[in-house]
């Protein structure tokens, strides 16, 4: 809820006030098994730290985390085929091949809200391959798709309801971590055939990702395992949304796919030549103090929605085909950051109404340097 803050002016308070989604905080999912100690900790007997855990795809077990310790144990299931494949699958295994095969963590109940099912969110993917709820067609409006020497990452805009999401949920963040090392999803696995780990075909796991969704928009970045230094996949900046985590020329309308340049670890940026780190307070009262800067994309192919996801009339898979090329550069990032910038500061799992404060504060500057 709304806490005494003594740093919005109250213009920015009555801001929030009339903002529609000063929803409660959100609460993490109660512990199915609330009698079983909370005394134990993440990586003691019988509670294995989730991104240590690692699979070959064809030998994943039922359940990657059955224990029934901590927030324990997993919601849904790891072994995904045909035969749970549908709008009430459970499967917890995601899949992030590329522009026209990847899926995202959404709510697994209607109208769900992230900072709600965190623990719980299941896997919905653009093609009815993995054994998963699948994305609506037409949900995703447009992303770009960009494959770096780190890490390969996805960024577009997609209609919350097609995740089963609150039209309203301002979403949150989710990684293999989380406080108890569980992971958000608890239990949830990714794997590719698209990182430098696989040799092109065989789906190979992604030990460290992170991801973003809600307020329409999503990202997703899943590094190499062979990278782990620097990090590109922090999730210690959970607040301050796609913009900020991982910086795209992503635009609604638009679905393209590039090679990129390497992002700015998060958190850094160049001020004359030199380099500062900010860390992210909590709560997050102010905007960070630089624009992150969007790294150059090239190569970039552009295609039709309905080559790389499903057309409305059909569940059968089109190929991926190219029609048309173009080079987008950093620069031309400029216009969607823009156009993005009222939901640049996206808000994290745990305080949803700063997102709107924030929003109301760069709303704010932005007025104050038009008048
Ligand atoms: C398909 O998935 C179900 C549910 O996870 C599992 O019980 C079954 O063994 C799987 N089938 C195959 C052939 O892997
Ligand atoms: C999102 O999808 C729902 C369900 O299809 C639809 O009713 C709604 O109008 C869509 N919202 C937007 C903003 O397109
Ligand atoms: C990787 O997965 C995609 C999508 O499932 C598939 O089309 C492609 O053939 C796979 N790549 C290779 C080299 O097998």
């Amino acid at each position: 809820m709304l806490k005494t803050n003594h740093f919005f002016p109250p213009v920015v308070l009555l801001f929030l006030l009339l903002s529609t989604n000063a929803s409660p905080d959100p609460q993490v999912t109660p512990p199915p098994t609330p009698t079983i100690a909370k005394r134990q900790v993440a990586g003691g007997a019988g509670t294995p730290i989730l991104s240590t855990l690692h699979y070959a795809y064809t030998a994943l077990p039922y359940q990657v985390y059955p224990y029934p310790v901590l927030r324990g144990p997993q919601y849904g299931f790891n072994q995904c085929n045909a035969s749970t494949l549908g709008s009430t699958s459970n499967c917890q295994t995601l899949i992030f091949n590329g522009p026209d095969d990847f899926c995202l963590w959404g709510s697994p109940d209607p109208a769900g809200l992230i900072g709600n099912e965190e623990a719980k969110v299941v896997a919905y993917c653009t093609k009815p391959w993995h054994g998963t709820r699948v994305i609506p067609p037409g949900a995703i409006t447009g992303l770009q798709w960009t494959k770096t020497s780190a890490y390969i990452q996805v960024v577009g805009f997609i209609n919350n309801t097609g995740l089963s999401l609150d039209p309203t949920d301002s979403g949150g963040e989710l990684d293999p971590h989380g406080a108890d090392l569980q992971g958000n999803p608890l239990g949830g696995v990714v794997f590719s055939n698209g990182t430098t780990d696989s040799d092109g075909t065989t789906l190979t796991q992604v030990y460290n990702w992170n991801t973003f969704v809600g307020s329409g928009q999503f990202c997703f970045k899943a590094c190499y395992n062979s990278i782990t230094s620097p990090d590109y996949c922090l999730n210690i900046y959970d607040l301050i949304g796609c913009s900020y985590n991982m910086p795209s020329a992503a635009q609604d309308g638009q679905f393209t796919s590039c090679d990129g340049d390497l992002q700015d670890i998060v958190g850094t940026y160049t001020v004359n030549g030199q380099t500062l780190t900010w860390s992210m307070p909590d709560p997050l009262n102010t905007p960070p103090p630089y624009q992150p800067r969007v790294p150059a994309s090239s190569n970039c192919q552009t295609y039709h929605s309905t080559d790389i996801l499903l057309a409305a009339s059909s569940t059968s898979a089109s190929g991926l085909s190219a029609t048309g090329s173009a080079s987008k550069s950093g620069s031309a990032a400029a216009s969607t950051a823009s156009k993005t910038s009222g939901s640049v500061p996206r808000v994290g799992k745990r305080s949803p109404f700063l997102e709107f404060g924030l929003a109301g504060v760069v709303i704010l500057f932005g007025v104050g340097m038009v008048l």
